[in-house]
């Protein structure tokens, strides 16, 4: 099985490895699966957390809100999840009885780390009638002063459905652009007041990429992650969640595809879609790339107490409003 998986990835070339560092994660595959069993624990693995967690111990691979949906849904004694804290917060929001172990608690993000409460005060105080929606990308204390969450998968729907027409949108500045931008052109009126900053990988996409892939291949389509600048989103052919670019590039009928979001999306791509032809100008999330089989051994076999994750219980009550309110409205 793991022999498989490993031929799978070696032959697409994206995952060389010696045969001593082979042998080193063959173990250690072994000794997470056996302790999974032990544990009754589940690995839950953003796209981006890489191919070598991906296709050997996780239990499911996702977007950030279906990795929500499978945190509440898989009933698990231990969630392990291979993504970042806000991920792992999440999972515990929604799953409170369940031990959730987050293997480096340094995997933080440049978004959940650009606001804070205060912000929110202050936005809501001159915005006394607009709600706040939040991405996401948030800690669970920006996510208990908000109405609603969101993530890429659902933003523009959710927003859509809202009677408001002043909404609060924090912490992507850029995403708030992009939607704005899609409310204007659709001739629906919103307006969107951002609070926060923006993706440290995403903002680095630049559309002298797309220029040059365009010129190398005419016929070729450019799928981006709504964290982009507006110039990017404007010049793809398609922008959404992860899981969605994974989507739309199956449905696609072309052959050719620009990716405009972190590397380890591309890669399973790349794996997934052999027949497809995939090019990115790879950039790396540091806080994702923090996550390895040897950290998921070592927090399912002993975890420090700084990697399991609490959250106060009044935080929670009031972090789950919004998260459950998405959960309806993205029906
Ligand atoms: P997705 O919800 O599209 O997987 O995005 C999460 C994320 O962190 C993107 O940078
Ligand atoms: Fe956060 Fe950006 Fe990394 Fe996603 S890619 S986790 S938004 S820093």
């Amino acid at each position: 099985m793991h022999n498989q998986i490993f031929n799978k990835i070696n032959s697409s070339g994206l995952f060389e490895k010696d045969e001593l560092e082979l042998n080193k994660s063959r173990d250690l595959i072994s000794e997470i699966v056996e302790l999974k069993k032990e544990l009754n624990a589940v690995i839950l693995a953003h796209f981006y957390a890489g191919e070598e967690i991906i296709y050997s111990v996780a239990d499911y691979a996702s977007d950030s809100y279906d990795l929500a949906l499978k945190a509440r849904d898989f009933g698990a004694e231990t969630i392990v999840l291979a993504g970042v804290k806000f991920m792992a917060e999440t999972a515990k929001l929604v799953s409170p009885e369940a031990r959730v172990l987050l293997p480096d608690i340094n995997s933080g993000c440049s978004l959940a780390e650009s606001v804070n409460v205060e912000m929110i005060a202050g936005a809501r105080g001159k915005h006394p009638n607009a709600p706040v929606v939040t991405y996401m990308n948030t800690s669970a204390e920006i996510k208990a002063v908000s109405d609603v969450c969101v993530t890429s998968s659902n933003a523009f729907k959710i927003l859509n459905k809202m009677s408001e027409k002043e909404i609060i949108f924090t912490p992507d500045r850029l995403m708030a652009i992009n939607l704005q931008n899609e409310f204007n052109e659709k001739g629906i009126e919103k307006k969107l007041i951002y609070v926060g900053g923006a993706c440290e990988v995403h903002e680095k996409f630049e559309t002298k990429y797309i220029h040059t892939a365009r010129k190398q291949y005419p016929d070729i389509e450019i799928l981006s992650h709504p964290e982009c600048p507006e110039q990017v989103i404007c010049e793809s052919d398609f922008s959404g969640s992860t899981s969605q670019i994974i989507d739309y590039a199956k449905k696609s009928k072309n052959k050719h595809f620009m990716v405009m979001t972190e590397c380890g999306l591309v890669n399973q791509m790349k794996i997934e879609l052999s027949d497809k032809k995939f090019i990115t100008p790879c950039l790396i999330c540091p806080h994702m790339k923090l996550n390895s089989l040897e950290k998921i051994r070592d927090v399912l076999k002993s975890p420090r107490a700084e990697n399991i994750i609490e959250i106060d219980d009044e935080i929670r009550e009031l972090a789950l409003k919004p998260i459950e309110r998405m959960f309806e409205l993205a029906k």
